[in-house]
C-alpha cells in the first residue's frame, strides 16, 4: 500500500465518540478521485480530536476511505491536500468561453450579456482559496454536470446582476455566489440527485439541507466574505415564501439571493442545446413564476429573451390530447383543493403554508387564461392553432411542476404534521400528477 495512514490509529479504531455520522460522499468523490489523479496530502490530516490520521506526503486514493470514515476531520480536508491541475479563476474563464462558443444556449449570452467581455474578466477574478479550488477540482473530476451547471449559473448570474446595476465587487460576489450555489450538493448522495424516481420525505430533506451545508462550508473561507454565503443558502428560496430551506420571504430575500435564484432558475433552459422555442417556454415559466422571484429581475430577463428569440414558438406542440389531459389533471386538483377549502378542511401551519401556494398557483391559472375554463372547448382551440398548443404544453408542464413543488412543500418541515384532510389532498395530487 503506497499510502498509508499514520500508525498513531488503529485499523479498527472506531468513530469517534460524540461526533454525529460523517457524510460519506464527498469523502468518496475525494478519494476516489485520487486513484486517477495524483493528490497527495501537503499536510498531516488530523481529526477534530487531534489524532494524526495520515501523514503529510502520503498519497491520497480511495484506499484510505473507510479509515477517514471514521472521523470528523479538522480542518477540512481539502485544506489538507495538493492537487494536481486544480481549477484556477483563468481556468473558470476558459470554461466560460467554451460555454459561450458551445451549442448550449448559453451561447445566446454573448447576446443578453450588456458586455460579455466584462463578464469573462468577472470570471477570471472569481475569489478562489486553496480549499475551495480543491473543492472545485472535486466537482469538475467527479461531478461533471454539476460543474459545468455551476459555471452557467455564474455566468447567469453576472449577467443578471450587471443588468440590475450591480457592479464591481458585488459583480465578483454574485459570480462566487453562482460558482460555489451547489456545493452543498458534493454532499449528497449522487443517487438522489437528478433521480427519475418519487423521493421519500426523508430523501427530499436531505436535498433541502444543500443550501446550509454550502453556508457553513462557505463561512469557513475569507475570499467568500460579503455576502457570498449569504446568497448561496438562498438560491431555492422564494419571495413569497414557498422556498426552502428556511421560507423566508420578501425583503429577507437579498439581492445577490435573488439574482442567484433566478439565474438557477433559468439555469435548466440555458444548459440544453436550444430547441426551437426554449426561450419562449422559459418567458412561460417565468411569467407563471413571476410572484416567486424578484418581479424587476425577471422582467428584465423576459425583455432579453424576447429580444434575443422575438419570433419562436413557445416549444414542441405534444400531442394536443396529451396537453389537454395534463390541462385537466390540474384542473381536477385545484378543484378538489377547492372543495377541501370549502369543506373547512384544515388548518395549522402546513395548511396555510398551502393555501397560500394554492391562491398564487390559481393567480397563474388566471393569468394563463385557465381560470373557469372548459377542456373541451380548449381543445377545440389547440387543434386548430398550433402556437396555442405549444404555448398551453409549456403551462401545463410548469403548472405540473408547480403543484409537484406544493405536495412535497406539504411534507418539507419533519416538525410540522399535515392535518388528515391536507394529507389526504396530497396523497390524491400526487397519484393524478404521477398517472
Ligand atoms: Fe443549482
Ligand atoms: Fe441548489
Amino acid at each position: 500500500m503506497t499510502s498509508s495512514a499514520s500508525s498513531a490509529v488503529r485499523a479498527d479504531q472506531p468513530q469517534e465518540a460524540g461526533n454525529e455520522p460523517v457524510d460519506p460522499h464527498y469523502l468518496r468523490d475525494v478519494t476516489a478521485l485520487g486513484d486517477s489523479l495524483e493528490i497527495r496530502a501537503r499536510k498531516a490530516i488530523w481529526s477534530k480530536s487531534r489524532i494524526k490520521l495520515v501523514d503529510r506526503g502520503v498519497r491520497i486514493d480511495s484506499r484510505l476511505y473507510e479509515r477517514l470514515m471514521q472521523f470528523r476531520l479538522q480542518p477540512a480536508i481539502e485544506e489538507s491536500l495538493e492537487i494536481a491541475d486544480a481549477v484556477s479563476a483563468a481556468d473558470l474563464r476558459r470554461e466560460t468561453i467554451r460555454l459561450l462558443e458551445s451549442d448550449s444556449g448559453y451561447a445566446s449570452l454573448r447576446e443578453l450579456a450588456a458586455s460579455p467581455e466584462e463578464m469573462l474578466s468577472v470570471m477570471g477574478q472569481m475569489p478562489i482559496d486553496h480549499g475551495l479550488a480543491v473543492r472545485l477540482t472535486v466537482m469538475r473530476e467527479r461531478r461533471p454536470a454539476m460543474y459545468a451547471h455551476a459555471v452557467g449559473v455564474a455566468a447567469l448570474a453576472v449577467c443578471l446582476a450587471g443588468k440590475a446595476g450591480i457592479a464591481g465587487d458585488r459583480l465578483r460576489r454574485a459570480a462566487a455566489a453562482g460558482i460555489y450555489h451547489d456545493i452543498g450538493e458534493m454532499h449528497v448522495d449522487p443517487q438522489l440527485l437528478g433521480t427519475a424516481r418519487s423521493l421519500a420525505e426523508s430523501e427530499r430533506r436531505h436535498i433541502y439541507t444543500h443550501p446550509l451545508t454550502a453556508y457553513f462550508v462557505l463561512q469557513e473561507h475569507d475570499c467568500c466574505s460579503g455576502g457570498v454565503a449569504d446568497a448561496v443558502l438562498e438560491h431555492h428560496e422564494r419571495v413569497d415564501g414557498s422556498g426552502y430551506p428556511r421560507g423566508i420571504r420578501g425583503e429577507e430575500l437579498g439581492q445577490l439571493g435573488r439574482v442567484l435564484s433566478l439565474a438557477e432558475m433559468a439555469a435548466a433552459f440555458f444548459a440544453p442545446k436550444l430547441a426551437s422555442g426554449a426561450l419562449q417556454r422559459m418567458r412561460v415559466v417565468l411569467r407563471l413564476n413571476h410572484r416567486r422571484l424578484d418581479a424587476a429581475l425577471t422582467d428584465t430577463l423576459i425583455d432579453l429573451l424576447q429580444k434575443a428569440a422575438p419570433g419562436q414558438p413557445a416549444g414542441d406542440p405534444g400531442e394536443s390530447a396529451a396537453v389537454i389531459a395534463k390541462v385537466e389533471v390540474i384542473l381536477a386538483v385545484v378543484e378538489d383543493w377547492r372543495q377541501l377549502r370549502a369543506g373547512g378542511g384544515g388548518d395549522g401551519a402546513a395548511f396555510h403554508w398551502t393555501a397560500e401556494r394554492m391562491r398564487d398557483l390559481e393567480r397563474g391559472l388566471l393569468e394563463a387564461g385557465l381560470g373557469g375554463v372548459d377542456a373541451a372547448a380548449l381543445a377545440g382551440v389547440i387543434e386548430q392553432d398550433e402556437t396555442a398548443c405549444r404555448e398551453l404544453a409549456a403551462v401545463a408542464r410548469e403548472l405540473g411542476w408547480l403543484l409537484q413543488e406544493v405536495v412535497n412543500g406539504v411534507y418539507r418541515d419533519p416538525a410540522v404534521v399535515p392535518g388528515e384532510g391536507l394529507a389526504q389532498w396530497a396523497s390524491r395530487t400526487r397519484q393524478k400528477l404521477a398517472a
